[in-house]
């Protein structure tokens, strides 16, 4: 078990290229695989909330579904859109392909 981490799916859970959510202390937290990395941010954008797991992964860019401001999925960083808000990222460790999220975001 590792420290401050919680187990949150199995690596085959999420195919490369995808991302889906689960739930850690009742926020909902994006899980994306982007060539066998996995990253994991708040699951929601920094303009008005959405949901950017129903938005698309292109590489390491997530685009909101909402009106498309698009950040890095790796650290959360906003590249482009009608907001200046970051995404909180978590950190995340892969462990006999179980994917592990740090409990609170690292910003
Ligand atoms: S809610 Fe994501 S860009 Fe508006």
């Amino acid at each position: 078990m590792l420290h401050g981490f919680v187990a949150v799916l199995r690596t085959s859970e999420v195919s490369p290229g995808t991302m889906t959510w689960v739930v850690i202390d009742r926020e909902r937290v994006l899980i994306a695989n982007v060539e066998g990395a996995f990253y994991a941010l708040r699951d929601a954008c920094g303009h008005r909330q959405a949901p950017l797991s129903k938005g698309t992964l292109d590489g390491c860019v997530i685009e909101c579904p909402l009106h498309f401001a698009t950040f890095d999925v790796r650290t959360g960083k906003l590249l482009s859109g009608p907001t200046a808000a970051d995404v909180p990222a978590y950190a995340v460790q892969v462990k006999d392909d179980t994917v592990y999220v740090k409990h609170a975001p690292s910003r």
